[in-house]
């Protein structure tokens, strides 16, 4: 038996399939390398000396989606596969929709004809809205659209699930509400390798660092924060991959989501010094005027992730910048 990882080359789907593999597990990858390097795969079996089938499939193909669960014994899956450019969703919200809402249809077709009913998936912090107050909680009333495309195909995604698991016993559906992921693999082998311009914080500063780019935008300095910018909840990749073992053991039926994040957060400005210490030098940063959509504070209340499934955050802001920069350094 083995577990289904879709979108297991990515960034956080190959953490987590170095995770698995070293555990034990089985698996099978499902990728269309929209967004990663088929190299991957090879680092991800370089590192764990494990072999494994991929399938080069788009999860908008059905016959290629049920031919991976007709060829493998697949208790569960564990779904990564998506689409996650903010700024890209806002200009083609049909390919976002398409891509991650009737992908995921598509996945969940197959799963029921294979009568396999165990997924986790990935969701996001993006789900709560600007009316929620940070620490978030799982029960906190989420809005019907999220600021951009992106976030609101996570909000269908999880309610899919959540009507799929009332309509059919033996369902179990763990949401897995990801706040700031950042960092890499301590071999330097694996990592986040955005695209064109970075959006996110860390991805960005990297590239400063490594003289990819000449400086840091800082977005927005006067928010109703101690030192004026936004506060985010980052946690390591390593961790964040970890949690996805723990939400596979998980044994309750029904549809859960779930913070995966560390409780504490931190200021961009915090984030460069972090980032400065682990590269050793000081980056060039310039204020700049707040990015719309940006809320003040988003951080996880992480207590029902220990509770259920018995895991906590172990890696805090100095290993993820240094990892961060390991990674950045091993692959300019
Ligand atoms: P990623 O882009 O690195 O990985 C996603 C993988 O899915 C890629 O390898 C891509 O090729 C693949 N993929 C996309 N569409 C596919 C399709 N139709 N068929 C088959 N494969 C497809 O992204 P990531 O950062 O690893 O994120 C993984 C998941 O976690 C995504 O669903 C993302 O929305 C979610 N998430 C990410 C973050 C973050 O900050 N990275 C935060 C919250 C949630
Ligand atoms: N920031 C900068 N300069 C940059 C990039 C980011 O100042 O060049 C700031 C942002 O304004 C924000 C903070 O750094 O205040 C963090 O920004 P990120 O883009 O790294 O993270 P977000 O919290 O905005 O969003 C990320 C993902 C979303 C996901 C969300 C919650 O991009 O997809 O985390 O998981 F939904």
């Amino acid at each position: 038996m083995a577990i289904l990882v879709t979108g297991g080359a990515g960034y956080i789907g190959s953490h987590t399939c170095v995770e698995l593999l070293n555990a034990g597990y089985e698996i099978v990858v499902l990728d269309n390398f929209s967004n990663s390097e088929p190299d991957v795969i090879r680092r991800i079996k370089e590192l764990t000396g494990k072999d494994f089938p991929v399938a080069a499939v788009n999860l908008l193909h059905a016959p290629d989606v049920s031919r991976v669960f007709a060829e493998n014994e697949i208790e569960a899956v564990i779904h990564f596969a998506g689409l996650k450019a903010v700024g890209e969703s806002v200009a083609k919200p049909l390919e976002y929709y398409h891509n991650n809402v009737t992908g995921t249809l598509t996945l969940l077709g197959a799963m029921r004809e294979f009568g396999c009913k165990r997924i986790v998936f990935s969701s996001s912090a993006t789900v709560y809205g600007a009316d929620n107050k940070a620490p978030f909680k799982e029960t906190d009333p989420l809005p019907a659209a999220a600021s951009n495309p992106y976030g609101t195909t996570k909000l269908v995604i999880e309610n899919i699930l959540r009507d799929l698991c009332v309509s059919e016993e033996g369902w179990s559906a763990v949401l897995l509400r990801y706040f700031n992921p950042v960092g890499a693999h301590k071999s330097g082998l694996l990592g986040e390798r955005p695209k064109g311009v970075p959006n996110n914080l860390v991805p960005f500063i990297s590239q400063v660092a490594a003289g990819r780019r000449e400086y840091l935008n800082i977005f927005g300095s006067d928010y109703d924060t101690p030192d004026g910018t936004c506060i985010r909840d980052y946690l390591h990749v390593v961790d964040l991959a970890k949690g996805h073992l723990k939400a596979l053991e998980y044994k309750g039926a029904g549809a859960e989501a779930i913070n995966l994040g560390t409780g504490r957060g931190y200021s961009v400005l915090e984030v460069l010094a972090a980032y400065e210490k682990a590269c050793g030098r000081k980056l060039p940063s310039r204020q700049a005027e707040r990015r719309p959509g940006d809320i003040a504070e988003s951080c996880a209340d992480a207590s029902k992730a220990l509770k259920l499934l018995g895991w906590r955050a172990e890696l805090g802001l100095d290993e993820m910048c240094a990892d961060a920069w390991n990674y950045e350094k091993n692959n300019i």
